[in-house]
C-alpha cells in the first residue's frame, strides 16, 4: 500500500485493533456514529472507507466520492449501503461474515431463553419489590427442550443457532428462498415461511434485510403465531413490521425478544419497552471482546486488500471481483 493514501474510519475501534490502523489513517474521534455532513465532507478526499452499520453509504455519498476505491464495513449486514451503486462504481465492498457467527448465535439463545423462560421479568418484579414467598404458579413461561424451533434463514447464523437447537433437544423448522444442502446434518426441515410461522414456538429470524425481506414478519405472520410462542430478532429491524408487533405483543398472546428495532435506538418511551413480554437489547449480538476485536482486525484487512488492489477475503459485492485479472 502507498502511504499517504488517505483512509477515513467512521468510528473508534474497539481496544487493540486501533494498533493495526495506519498512523496516517483518520479515526473519527466523536461518540457514536459520524454525522452525515461530517462524512460528506470528507467524500471527495478519500481512497478508503471503514464504516458501520449506522454510517449511510447510498447513491449521493459514492457519486461525491471519485476516488474511493474501497469500502470494508466492520459487520456482516450491509444493507446501509448501496451495493448497486458501488459495484457500478467499481468499489469491493468488503464486510465481516464468518467471525460473528457463533457469538451472534450465542445471543440469539440467551436472548430465546431469556424470553421464553421470562427471565427478565423476575428481575424486574424483585426490583420493583413485588415477590412475594416462593410460588409455585409464580412467572411461569414457555420450555426449550422439546420444543419446535423455527429459523427464518439458515445462513452462517441460522445454522450455528440449529447447532445449539439440537444441543437443546429442539425440533428443527427452516425457512428460505429454497432448501440447504446443509440442513439434513442439522436435522432441519424445510418449509415455507407460512407453515413455520403457524408451527413453531419460537421463531428466530437471521435473514439479512432487503427489499424483498423488508417486513416479512407483517400483520398477518404474527397472527399466524402460536400462542405463548417467542419471536426472537438478532438480524435486522427491518424484517418486522413492528408497529404490527406492537399490535400483536400488546395483546400478551405472544412473546418477543428483539436485539434490533427500527430505530436503533428505541425511545425510551416506545410502547415495546413498556411490555413485560417484549425484551429489547441494543443491537449486541456480535458484541463479545473476542469477536468485536476479530471483526475489526478483518474490516482492516478488507480495507488493505482493497487499497492494494487485491481481492477482499469476504466481499459482499463478489461481481466486482471480474473487474481484477487474474
Ligand atoms: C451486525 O448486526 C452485523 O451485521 O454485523
Ligand atoms: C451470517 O453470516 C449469516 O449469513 O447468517
Amino acid at each position: 500500500m502507498n502511504s499517504g493514501e488517505a483512509v477515513l474510519v467512521t468510528h473508534s475501534l474497539p481496544a487493540g485493533a486501533d494498533s493495526t490502523l495506519a498512523a496516517e489513517w483518520e479515526v473519527w474521534p466523536g461518540a457514536g456514529a459520524m454525522p452525515r455532513s461530517e462524512l460528506m465532507a470528507r467524500a471527495g478526499e478519500i481512497d478508503g472507507l471503514l464504516c458501520m452499520l449506522v454510517d449511510d453509504i447510498d447513491a449521493e455519498f459514492l457519486t461525491t466520492a471519485p476516488r474511493l476505491r474501497v469500502i470494508s464495513q466492520m459487520a456482516v449486514g450491509v444493507d446501509n449501503i448501496d451495493l448497486a451503486a458501488a459495484t457500478a462504481a467499481g468499489i469491493p465492498v468488503g464486510h465481516t461474515p464468518g467471525v460473528l457467527t457463533e457469538t451472534t448465535a450465542d445471543t440469539a439463545f440467551a436472548l430465546l431463553a431469556a424470553a421464553c423462560r421470562r427471565l427478565p421479568e423476575g428481575q424486574r418484579a424483585l426490583q420493583e419489590g413485588v415477590v412475594g414467598e416462593w410460588d409455585p404458579g409464580f412467572l411461569l413461561g414457555g420450555d426449550l427442550f422439546d420444543t419446535t424451533l423455527g429459523i427464518v434463514g439458515l445462513g452462517r447464523i441460522g445454522q450455528a443457532v440449529a447447532r445449539r437447537g439440537m444441543g437443546f433437544g429442539m425440533r428443527i423448522l427452516y425457512s428460505g428462498p429454497r432448501p440447504k444442502a446443509v440442513a439434513p446434518r442439522l436435522e432441519a426441515d424445510h418449509v415455507s415461511f407460512d407453515t413455520l410461522m403457524a408451527t413453531a414456538d419460537h421463531v428466530l429470524i437471521t435473514a439479512p434485510l432487503t427489499s424483498a425481506t423488508r417486513h416479512l414478519v407483517d400483520a398477518a405472520a404474527l397472527a399466524r403465531m402460536r400462542d405463548g410462542a417467542t419471536l426472537v430478532n438478532v438480524a435486522r429491524g427491518g424484517l418486522v413490521d413492528q408497529d404490527a408487533l406492537v399490535r400483536e405483543a400488546a395483546t400478551g398472546r405472544i412473546r418477543a425478544a428483539l436485539d434490533v428495532t427500527e430505530p436503533e435506538p428505541l425511545d425510551p418511551g416506545h410502547p415495546l419497552l413498556a411490555m413485560p413480554n417484549v425484551l429489547v437489547v441494543p443491537h449486541l449480538g456480535s458484541a463479545s471482546v473476542r469477536t468485536r476485536r476479530a471483526m475489526a482486525d478483518m474490516a482492516v484487512a478488507n480495507l488493505r486488500a482493497g487499497l492494494a488492489g487485491e481481492r477482499l477475503a469476504a466481499c459482499a459485492n463478489p461481481d466486482i471481483h471480474s473487474r481484477f485479472a487474474d
